[in-house]
Parts: C-alpha cells; sequence; structure tokens
C-alpha cells in the first residue's frame, strides 16, 4: 500500500457512516434499552419510514409485531459458547400498514458483559414469498394431476385381477397383486405430499378438539404391532393415567405418531426396544418416541426433518423421506415443536419428542 493510499484510509466514525449509509440490506441499531440508534437508507426504503422519524422511538412502538424487546437479553453467548443471534422470517409493518415479509438476523451488542444495545438486518423477500407460492402452485397442479391417470391405471388393473378381461395365470395374478400395490403406494405419497404443500400454505383446516394420548398410542400400538412382531421389538408405553388431553386433529395426530414409531421400529432392527412416553409440562403436552438402533448422524441431524432426506444408511430400507417432513408440518400447524437427538453414549438410539398445546 503506498503513503497516499494510506493516508486516503477513512476514519473508523466516517468507515461506520459510509456503511450505515451504503449497506445493501435494512439496518437497525438500537440502544440498550430498544430505542432505534441507526436506520439506514436501505431500512427506510423497506419500511417507508424516514430516518428522523424513528431515531430515539422505541423499535416495538415503530414496529409492534417485531420482537425487539432487549430487557430480558441476559447472556452473551449460549450454553454451548457460541454468540446468540436470532435469524428468522417474518414480516414488519410498512408505514402505509402493509405487512412485507422479510428475513432478519438479530443480535444484542455487548461490551465485556454489559449489553449496550442490539443489531439487527433485514431484506425484503416479497419476490421470494411470491416466487415460492408460484412454484407451491405448479407442484401441486403436477402431482393433482398425476392421480388421475393413476386411478384409471389402478382401476382398470384390478378389473383384470377380477377376471373382468378374461382367465388369469397364477403368476399373472401375482404380478398384478403386486403393481395395483405399488399404484396404491404412489397414490398415498401424491396424497400424502399435497398435504404437505396444503399444510405449509395454511390451506388445510385442521379440526381441531380433545385428543387423549392414551387412547391414540393404544389404538397405534395395536395397529402396528404385527410390524413390531416381524422386526422382534419391543413396545413400551409409560403415559400417567392423568394426563390432560391436547388440543389436536386425531387423525393428522394418529399420522404423526405412526410416521414416528414406524420409523423408530424400521431404523432399529430386529430386537430393539422402543418407548413412547408422555409428560404435563405446563402449557403443553410433551410426548417422546425412544429407540434402542443407531441414532442419527451429526451430519444428517440438520436435515432429518427436510423433505425426501434420507439418511445414507437407510437405502436399503423401504421409504421415500417424506414422513418426518409431513411429522413437522402437522405439529407446527398445531403451534407444537418437533425435535430429535440422540441418546447419550454408551446408550444408542434415537429420541423423537413433540410438544401440543393442552386442551384446556
Ligand atoms: N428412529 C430413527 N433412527 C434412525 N434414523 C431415522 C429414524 N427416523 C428417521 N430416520 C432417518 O430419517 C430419514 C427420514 O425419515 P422419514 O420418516 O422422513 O422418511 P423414510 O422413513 O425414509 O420414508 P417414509 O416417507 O416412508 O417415512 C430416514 O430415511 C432415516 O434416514
Ligand atoms: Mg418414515
Amino acid at each position: 500500500m503506498t503513503r497516499s493510499e494510506q493516508t486516503e484510509k477513512p476514519q473508523k466514525c466516517e468507515l461506520f457512516d459510509l456503511i450505515v449509509e451504503n449497506f445493501p440490506v435494512g439496518l437497525i441499531i438500537l440502544d440498550r434499552h430498544g430505542k432505534i440508534l441507526e436506520f439506514n437508507p436501505a431500512a427506510q426504503a423497506i419500511t417507508g419510514y424516514k430516518r428522523e422519524e424513528v431515531i430515539g422511538i422505541y423499535c416495538h412502538d415503530v414496529f409492534p409485531g417485531v420482537p425487539c424487546r432487549l430487557k430480558r437479553q441476559k447472556k452473551q453467548k449460549d450454553a454451548g459458547g457460541n454468540k446468540i443471534f436470532v435469524h428468522l422470517e417474518g414480516t414488519i409493518t410498512h408505514k402505509n400498514g402493509h405487512e412485507i415479509p422479510v428475513c432478519y438476523t438479530a443480535a444484542p451488542l455487548f461490551k465485556d458483559s454489559e449489553l449496550k444495545g442490539a443489531i439487527a438486518i433485514f431484506r425484503d423477500i416479497s419476490n421470494e414469498k411470491k416466487l415460492e407460492q408460484h412454484r407451491r402452485v405448479l407442484i401441486s397442479m403436477f402431482a393433482h394431476d398425476l392421480k388421475g391417470p393413476l386411478a384409471v391405471a389402478g382401476g382398470l388393473l384390478t378389473r383384470m385381477r377380477q377376471g373382468k378381461a378374461g382367465p388369469l395365470t397364477t403368476k399373472q395374478c401375482q404380478y398384478l397383486d403386486s403393481i395395483i400395490n405399488e399404484i396404491a403406494k404412489v397414490d398415498g405419497y401424491i396424497k400424502t405430499f399435497l398435504d404437505i404443500i396444503r399444510m405449509e400454505a395454511g390451506q388445510i383446516t385442521l379440526s381441531k378438539k380433545e385428543c387423549s394420548l392414551q387412547r391414540i398410542v393404544q389404538d397405534l400400538v395395536h395397529e402396528i404391532s404385527i410390524k413390531a412382531k416381524e422386526n422382534c421389538t419391543k413396545l413400551k408405553v409409560d403415559i400417567p393415567d392423568d394426563i390432560p388431553g391436547v388440543l389436536a386433529d386425531q387423525e393428522q395426530l394418529q399420522r404423526v405418531l405412526y410416521n414416528i414409531l414406524d420409523n423408530a421400529i424400521k431404523y432399529s432392527g430386529k430386537g430393539a426396544e422402543v418407548s413412547i412416553s408422555c409428560q404435563d409440562i405446563g402449557e403443553f403436552v410433551l410426548c417422546c418416541v425412544e429407540d434402542s438402533g443407531p441414532g442419527i448422524s451429526e451430519e444428517d441431524l440438520p436435515y432429518i426433518f427436510d423433505p425426501f432426506y434420507r439418511a445414507n444408511y437407510s437405502k436399503g430400507v423401504e421409504g421415500t423421506g417424506i414422513g418426518l417432513a409431513i411429522v413437522k408440518t402437522i405439529i407446527e400447524a398445531h403451534g407444537g415443536k418437533v425435535w430429535v437427538k440422540n441418546k447419550t453414549p454408551p446408550d444408542h438410539g434415537a429420541i423423537f419428542c413433540f410438544t401440543l398445546p393442552k386442551a384446556s
């Protein structure tokens, strides 16, 4: 670097102003009380507010829907020693009252261990949302259109199997049974896939009522017992008699538990132990399914709930990778959460847990 270049280097304050002014995404800096200190031109363009209208005002007064209260922010790092920050998709209210979809990342600002304020950057994602919606419509139309020809093929094959197109040999009957079976599976996958898309778009209305987890689990254990026997799986249920009812769509809740239990049996191998437990944890009921299988490796953990994701070891096991995606969509549509962790060594196996709001 030459001497003249060195002298041209902006001072820290000037550099800070330059960055704020030219930052290509919205930037808000708050003081430790949550009042707005900085509001750059990109933030003004997204929200419609002028800088001078918001400086010195509490962020939550200007943007009521955004969680920008700092009072409870005591810690700089989480239990794992990582700096705390939030990365969320949400909406921000434009000055004209419209909701703008945004993606924002926010972090508290600490000096030593004293909270000095917070910084947030955000981006208008209206275009991405429109594209996503367009893609969703296209995919659901495609999936929906596949159902017609499948239904026709399935119907004709069933008639053929019934001998309506002439006598069949035993071998032909076996082949037709297998084909009809496979067609029914594809039809089921399409239905599940369409359900995910509709649920994500908020187009499925859940018919929620008070459901008894004890009852649902009992019925399900009965239903799945043949599969469990084939795998020599020991099923254990630990649900207290006085467990409160949950507010859920019974059919969808059965689907959640079926998928998690099916996986536990399928991936744990012969002779495994699978236990189902429920606990009252205040506003929610916590439900966990533990198995004694291989568990889930660190690299698979972040993707396990993504549609069509399957870990390498599952390639030889029948499945499409859609079960856990539907579990996540259903639980979140009920206002609950779902997660997975591994048992602590030397024990091995996966623990899938979800929460659902109590009915009362
Ligand atoms: N209990 C478990 N133990 C180990 N791995 C699991 C367990 N449950 C799920 N997985 C992993 O997560 C992946 C995704 O599960 P998911 O239920 O979504 O799909 P799948 O079982 O492969 O197919 P299907 O759509 O028929 O359910 C599985 O392929 C497997 O790799
Ligand atoms: Mg599955």
